[in-house]
């Protein structure tokens, strides 16, 4: 679909790529970057819902009976990697009401860039659900990839990944343990930096979103 991967969907949308180039810079603050990554997210959702099954529904409008769609199969769940992950959770949740919620702890230790879960808590029915993971950041991957094959493990089986900016290393290594799994992203950079971090970039999500900085 992007940047010679058939999985990846980068949206070019105009609104998205004015409210990216606001949302990297370093004049940003805490409560516009919140509001920004809430914004985007739920222009992301409305690409990575696309797949969404319908079915009919019989419908009594003002002036007559007709069939139209609503959304079927089961409810999809959102799974947030923490702590950057919860910024995306009400940009999407207000398109998917209905959805349930997983919650998977992962940090990346700062040496080896390796991720350390901590914490999980999933619906059950994970394996017939549509699941959303969401995290702003793809970097390495590697917090991603362990994710999904967590998520794998419980029995997940319909996977999307939604991100805000995804790296090409990221994007390379996601799919090459995963390749049945689709990812979303409002942009998509090409470099790493010497310590992980994703350039031109936007920084560290999680201490933007949460004022650790
Ligand atoms: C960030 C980000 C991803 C991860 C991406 O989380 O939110 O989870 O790094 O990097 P990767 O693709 O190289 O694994 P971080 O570890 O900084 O934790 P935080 O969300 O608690 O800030
Ligand atoms: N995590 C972030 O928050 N930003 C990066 O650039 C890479 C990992």
């Amino acid at each position: 679909m992007a940047y010679g991967f058939d999985n990846l969907m980068v949206l070019d949308h105009p609104l998205v790529q004015h409210k990216m180039s606001i949302l990297r810079s370093t004049d940003t603050g805490k409560k516009k970057f919140t509001e920004l990554v809430d914004e985007i997210t739920s222009l992301v959702t409305y690409e990575a819902t696309r797949e969404l099954p319908l079915e009919p529904v019989q419908v009594t409008t003002p002036l007559t009976n007709a069939t139209f769609a609503r959304m079927a199969g089961d409810q999809p769940v959102i799974v947030p990697i923490l702590r950057a992950g919860l910024g995306m959770l009400d940009g999407i949740s207000r398109l998917i009401p209905n959805a349930r919620v997983g919650f998977l702890g992962m940090f990346r230790d700062e040496e080896t860039f390796e991720p350390q879960p901590y914490y999980e808590k999933f619906p059950k029915g994970l394996d017939t659900a549509p699941i959303f993971v969401v995290d702003p950041m793809l970097a390495t991957g590697g917090s991603a990839t362990a994710g999904i094959s967590f998520i794998k493990r419980q029995g997940g089986r319909d996977i999307k990944v939604m991100c805000i900016v995804a790296a090409r290393r990221g994007v390379q290594t996601v799919l090459d343990a995963h390749p049945d799994v689709k990812i979303y992203a409002a942009a998509f950079d090409r470099d790493l930096t010497p310590n992980a971090y994703i350039t031109p970039g936007l920084g560290d999500a999680g201490d933007r979103l949460f004022g650790t900085l």
